[in-house]
């Protein structure tokens, strides 16, 4: 089968390698790719964002299977487009990528399907009075939220109400994110640790993959500005295996449901942020696709021919029987540019990656990276995923491992994190 990947980050070369692996496979494609998914995948010059291009090419080139990775096309309604022209595709239709594309849409539905999350209030432009009313009975923090996609940046945590009411105002002015803060969200703080699980369904069945933790903030010990996310690993002991059933029970079961119920049935992969407070876990968000970078350690730790459960997802044949995880653990530290999450440079000549090219246990993800005048140069913030597996219930190993190899690399102004998976090491995984 002839397979496009849409989307060029690291999350797309996790997901092109998996791929690779697939008898089934005859001819890999991706809609741009990187430098790095270039050595793996025929790169295509079309944006992900270009529905109407990456349709005409799948038609012409005979793509058999398209996985998209980003969810701007997945919220502008990329699949519903491929479907009604008969084009197999993995992923939500337009109405069920709301859960990521609305948060005002996803909040309502989780009190509508009485799935736990974090209590809140929503308002609207020229709801500001109400909404400053609002603040004014909440204790801080107080969390403020842009309704539609924002690039990661639509979630403010003010310390203080006057800064609360400042957020809500920039949001609903138009001025802070345009059209995608005309809502906002206002809502209690959780406590606790997050965790991101993944599911895969083709509506009606799902599996559930290893669930990750993410690292958001771009320091140690998680300070300093939020991030596309600094590092990953998996699995995340703070999911303890009875955690895990009740998230499946509390959340995921009455999620698939409820978008059932609704007319807008989920499928492709759904991603469930989750808070695990004291009370259990609650969802703070929902996204419509994998996640970046937790798919570099959650994808290759599926045993099975990912190739063969994405088309039958996309067919709506999946059996999860079908989808065996490896009894490994993984874990991937972001490199990324000078200045990241700020403004940064790039073109920076990236050096060292041959060293780490037939070593076992490690993989290289690339996320921002292009080739220039026959160098591999820096093009993104966040650069690389230096990505390593080793036993499952030895995260410190694995920690260890991907760190030396973090070592063989180097571009100028290079910084990663350096306690990625430690909260993992002090559960006990
Ligand atoms: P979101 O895009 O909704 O996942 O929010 C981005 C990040 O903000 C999350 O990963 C959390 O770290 C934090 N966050 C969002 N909502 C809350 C909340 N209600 N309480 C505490 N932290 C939150
Ligand atoms: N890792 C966070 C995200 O993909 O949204």
């Amino acid at each position: 089968m002839n397979v496009l990947v849409v989307g060029g980050g690291g999350r797309e070369h996790a997901i092109v390698k998996s791929l690779r692996r697939s008898p089934h496979v005859s001819r890999l494609l991706c809609a741009p790719g990187n430098a790095g998914i270039g050595r793996d995948a025929e790169l295509v010059p079309i944006k992900a964002e270009d529905i109407n291009g990456l349709l005409r090419f799948v038609r012409e080139q005979q793509v058999d299977l398209t996985i998209v990775g980003p969810e701007q096309p997945l919220v502008n309604g990329i699949v519903d487009q491929f479907r009604s022209d008969g084009r197999a595709v993995f992923g939500p239709s337009k109405s069920a990528a709301l859960l990521e594309g609305s948060k005002v849409f996803s909040k309502a539905f989780m009190v509508r399907q009485h799935i736990p999350t974090a209590a809140y209030s929503s308002f609207q432009k020229g709801d500001a009075e109400a909404a400053e009313m609002f603040i004014a009975g909440l204790r801080p923090p107080i969390v403020v939220k842009a309704d539609g996609l924002a690039a990661g940046k639509g979630v403010s945590i003010c310390p203080s109400r006057p800064e609360a009411v400042e957020a809500v105002r920039a949001m609903l002015s138009g001025g802070l994110f345009g059209s995608a803060g005309e809502s906002v969200i206002i809502e209690e703080f959780l406590i606790g640790e997050e965790a991101s699980v993944f599911v895969l369904t083709d509506g009606e069945r799902y599996a559930m993959l290893a669930p990750a933790q993410d690292h958001k903030r771009v320091f140690d010990n998680d300070e300093g500005k939020n991030t596309g996310g600094m590092g990953a690993y998996a699995p995340a002991p703070v999911v303890t295996p009875d955690l895990l059933k009740r998230v499946e029970a509390e959340v995921i079961i009455p999620t698939l449901k409820g978008m059932r119920d609704e007319g807008a049935p989920y499928t492709g992969c759904l991603y469930v942020g989750l808070m695990i407070t004291q009370q259990g876990p609650k969802v703070l968000e929902y996204n419509c696709r994998f996640g970046d970078p937790e798919t570099q350690v959650v994808v290759p730790l599926i045993e099975s021919d990912t190739a063969e459960v994405f088309a039958a997802i996309a067919a709506g044949r999946f059996d999860p029987a079908t989808v065996h995880i490896k009894d490994a653990s993984a874990v991937c530290v972001v490199m990324a540019s000078g200045g990241y999450p700020d403004s940064y440079v790039t073109g920076k000549r990236i050096e060292g990656l041959d060293v780490l090219d037939g070593k076992e246990e490690v993989t290289v993800y690339h996320a921002g990276t292009k080739i220039a005048d026959g160098d591999l140069v820096t093009s993104g913030g966040r650069v690389l995923g230096v990505t390593a597996f080793g036993p499952k219930h030895d995260l410190a190993t694995t920690v260890k491992k991907a760190y030396e190899a973090v070592q063989h690399v180097r571009f100028e102004g290079a910084h990663y994190r350096n306690d990625i998976g430690k909260k993992g090491i002090m559960r006990g995984g």
